[in-house]
């Protein structure tokens, strides 16, 4: 457990656990895009770290693209209304596209990106998200390159917040008593 000024933060995946995972997740990609040149979107402020670690196993030519999305409402509760405050620097039609995300709750978010930048023709998309988590009633989803399944708890660290806080921990907790 770690202490951050009132809050109590319990640790769900430890920093080495993350980091062996990243390994194998770079890996797979590498293998998958062998002679290729496909190009990361990450989709900001949540996937920063995650990008950050991963695209150093993935020794392939690889083009970094951003784009940063906002979820209308309670920053608990994904309202499925999706705005886009930054829009990617370049054009990726005809580009094979994998979009890098840091954590499909509901999946709407997904939703609104697949079809948002399936509409601009890519050759292809794929899913690379580091947690996937388990909500009642969730459809299968798309997610190719997946890291950890974990439990429908609001989680914080590498990259996550809480009010924007807590993005700087090198693991994945959750608040207690929140
Ligand atoms: P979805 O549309 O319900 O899948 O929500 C996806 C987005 O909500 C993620 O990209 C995060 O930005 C945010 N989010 C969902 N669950 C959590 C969480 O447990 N901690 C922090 N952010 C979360
Ligand atoms: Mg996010």
């Amino acid at each position: 457990m770690v202490l951050c000024e009132d809050k109590k933060i319990r640790v769900l995946i430890a920093e080495d656990a993350l980091q062996e995972k990243i390994r194998e997740l770079g890996l797979q990609i590498t293998q998958d895009y062998k002679g290729r040149s496909p190009v990361l979107v990450s989709i900001l402020r949540g996937s920063f770290i995650f990008i950050a670690d991963i695209c150093r196993h993935i020794p392939i030519p690889v083009v970094f693209d951003f784009m940063a999305v906002s979820s209308y409402g309670n920053p608990k509760l994904s309202s499925g209304i999706v705005r886009i405050t930054k829009d990617l620097e370049f054009n990726v039609e005809g580009e094979e596209v994998i979009i890098i995300e840091d954590i499909i709750d509901s999946g709407r978010t997904l939703n609104y990106l697949l079809k948002n930048l399936g509409a601009r023709n890519p050759k292809s998309i794929e899913v690379c998200a580091l947690l996937d988590k388990k909500v009642p009633g969730k459809k299968d989803n798309r997610i190719k390159y997946k890291g950890f399944e974990i439990p429908n708890k609001f989680v914080v660290g590498y990259g996550l917040d809480f009010h924007e806080k807590y993005r700087n921990f090198p693991f994945i907790g959750y608040i207690e008593n929140e």
